[in-house]
């Protein structure tokens, strides 16, 4: 099934608010730091790999999530640069294959790295980036969860559980944060098309059945998560907070006995 309209055609006025989007090197994070930088806004991507698409809209500062004194030096040298934070994306996160095993067969190692990069570091860049909105009275978070948040599957035992808590982490922020003008959302992807995906279906096969598991019998794109990014973030979405938006062609409702054909 074919993508009926390029998404990331709808524009919204981003011009004079500065983005930061951590892994906005490839996939989700770099469409959604595509999406921002088409519609004015200044984008700043952290990532810890140099992205192969050069892009001159996007400024890239070299950061490793789980390295606490790098993202106080990148958040304070965008501050500096630019004056303010006024979107803080939440993307970078990792599923190594190595992960997709139960839980009692997993190395240590591998359940640590996960954590710090998928549930610290978005904890570590929300403590340095919402003083600066509080300041400003101002801010949008936006946390990048996953279809694997809300439901079961084998061999994502770490990874579900701790998607899981990034949407908590939206709804707790948003509570807390919300005297101070600042919004918290979150969007759970299915099944999209990046590098991530495409080493997982490389090394196990499945690529018709993950498009299948969609009733839309597709997996999606990246572009089609930036545009729920984009809203969320805009003022068109000013009474949405705590919210955890579902970008899945309709995995999320297909029930386990549900058919979709
Ligand atoms: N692709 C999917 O099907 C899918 C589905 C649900 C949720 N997600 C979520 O979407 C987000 C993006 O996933 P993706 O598929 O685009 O992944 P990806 O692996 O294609 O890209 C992730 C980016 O994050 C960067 N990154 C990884 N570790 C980092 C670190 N320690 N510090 C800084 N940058 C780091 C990588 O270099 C890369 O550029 C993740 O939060 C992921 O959990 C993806």
């Amino acid at each position: 099934m074919a993508v009926r309209r390029p998404p990331g055609d709808v524009t919204y006025q981003n011009s004079g608010r500065v983005v930061c989007v951590t892994g906005g090197s490839q996939g989700i994070g770099l469409a959604i730091a595509e999406g921002f930088a088409k519609s004015g806004a200044t984008v700043i991507s952290l990532d810890c790999m140099d992205s192969s698409q050069k892009n001159e809209s996007i400024q890239q500062i070299h950061c490793d999530v789980t390295v606490s004194l790098g993202c106080e030096t990148a958040i304070n040298q965008i501050v500096s640069e630019h004056g303010a934070i006024d979107v803080l994306v939440n993307n970078a996160a990792i599923q190594p294959l190595e992960s997709y095993h139960p839980v009692h067969e997993l190395d240590e190692s591998v359940i640590e790295r996960m954590t710090s990069v998928n549930l610290l570091g978005y904890l570590r860049m929300a403590r340095l980036v919402l003083p600066r909105m509080i300041q400003q009275g101002s801010g949008v978070v936006v946390n990048i969860a996953s279809g694997q948040a809300h439901r079961t599957a084998r061999g994502v035992g770490v990874y579900g559980p701790i998607k899981s808590a990034n949407v908590m982490q939206t709804r707790q922020w948003a509570v807390e944060y919300a005297r101070h003008g600042v919004r918290v959302v979150s969007v759970s992807p299915g099944a999209i098309d990046t590098p991530m995906v495409r080493a997982t279906l490389d090394a196990q096969g499945g690529s018709e059945a993950l498009a299948n598991r969609h009733p839309l019998g597709r997996i999606g794109s990246p572009h089609e998560v930036a545009a729920a990014v984009l809203w969320l973030s805009s003022d068109h979405a000013a009474f949405v907070t705590g919210t955890d938006l579902e970008v899945d062609g309709g995995l999320g409702a297909f029930g386990a006995f549900a058919d979709p054909y």
